[in-house]
């Protein structure tokens, strides 16, 4: 593997799961693939878990890894081309993304929207010049539209912990998961519902899971990241008889970068949770306590969420252990 900016990059989603829980059993067995192998890891933004989980996967593999927390102690980088660089921005993207990529065998970066043109957003301008301009192969530690390393830790806990009976899947029956908008009071990116909607849609192809989405009118998703996923507009309905809830909240596509008015009624709690057939609830976190996820659920039975995370370093471990493999 090159590349791991989406489920696109990925040939077969079953034999990731399975390399990233034979790597749980057995966390160390690869301890000598990345050696002499060295992983940079570059934020734009903050981060904990995708931090600390691709650190300790690459220390498990043998790797050596720097972090460069770009925002904070690079220099301000331009990102146009054909620009007079007598502004604020002190290296160009050309420079810095090559001269890092000479320093490291594979490299993350995490980059976030800035959710005020739609466009440049969606095109991945930056997270593409990045991985044009490092020449060696790239993860992706989140981008402006989607998170990948995420929603593949997402599928490995979902798969881990499906409550179906052996013999049941067998018929062809699977768990109903259901990801449903939460509140906030910041419009937030659409990177990890996009990612894992894309992931969920190619595991529900893949017969691995039935998958739906409940929004508030207004905060659809771009329809190319829902192929094939039921679409309800009323949480109680679509949360009936679910397995899984991923709570997340995402600001609207269509009214980009604005925060809008959103109805009462759409957070997950102890009520709600009669309606699902004892859900298990996910959210990527961080999490606004009570305002996206009520406490109640958080320190309760039915909470995946320190699994879920916990689960980050195994995705990436099998990611970064798919990239040596092909160095
Ligand atoms: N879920 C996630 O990516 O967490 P961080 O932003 O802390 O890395």
């Amino acid at each position: 593997m090159k590349l791991f900016s989406s489920v696109h990059d990925v040939t077969d989603i079953k034999q990731l799961v399975s390399s990233a829980l034979a790597l749980k059993a057995s966390p160390y067995v690869y301890g000598d693939l990345g050696k002499n192998k060295t992983l940079g890891l570059v934020f734009m933004n903050p981060s904990l878990r995708t931090r600390l989980s691709t650190q300790k996967a690459a220390l498990n593999l043998g790797m050596n890894v720097m972090v460069m927390n770009m925002d904070k102690e690079g220099w301000a980088l331009e990102t146009q081309d054909g620009v007079i660089m007598n502004g604020t921005t002190v290296e160009h993207i050309r420079e810095a993304a090559a001269v890092m990529g000479e320093y490291c065998d594979i490299l993350g970066l995490r980059s976030f929207p800035k959710l005020q043109d739609r466009d440049e957003d969606y095109n991945e301008e930056f997270f593409n010049k990045f991985v044009k301009f490092c020449g060696v192969p790239v993860v992706s530690l989140e981008s402006a539209t989607r998170h990948p390393l995420q929603s593949l830790a997402d599928l490995i806990t979902i798969t881990e912990t499906n409550p179906v009976p052996i013999a049941d899947r067998a018929n062809g029956k699977v768990p109903k998961v259901v990801l449903a908008w939460a509140p906030h009071i910041k419009p937030l990116p659409q990177a990890v519902p996009n990612s894992f909607a894309e992931w969920m849609c190619r595991a529900q192809a893949e017969g691995m899971l039935d998958f739906t989405i409940a929004q508030p009118e207004g905060f659809e998703l771009e329809e190319s990241f829902t192929p094939g996923a039921k679409i309800s507009h009323n949480l109680d309905e679509a949360i009936a008889d679910a397995d899984y809830v991923y709570v997340k909240n995402w600001s609207s596509y269509k009214e980009y970068g604005k925060l809008l008015d959103f109805p009462e009624g759409w957070m997950m709690n102890n009520e709600k949770l009669k309606l699902t057939k004892n859900a298990k609830v996910m959210h990527c976190l961080p999490v606004r306590r009570d305002l996206e996820l009520s406490s109640e659920i958080l320190d309760g039975p039915n909470s995946l969420v320190i699994h879920e995370a916990g689960n980050r370093l195994w995705s990436a471990q099998a990611v970064l252990k798919a990239m040596l493999e092909e160095l």
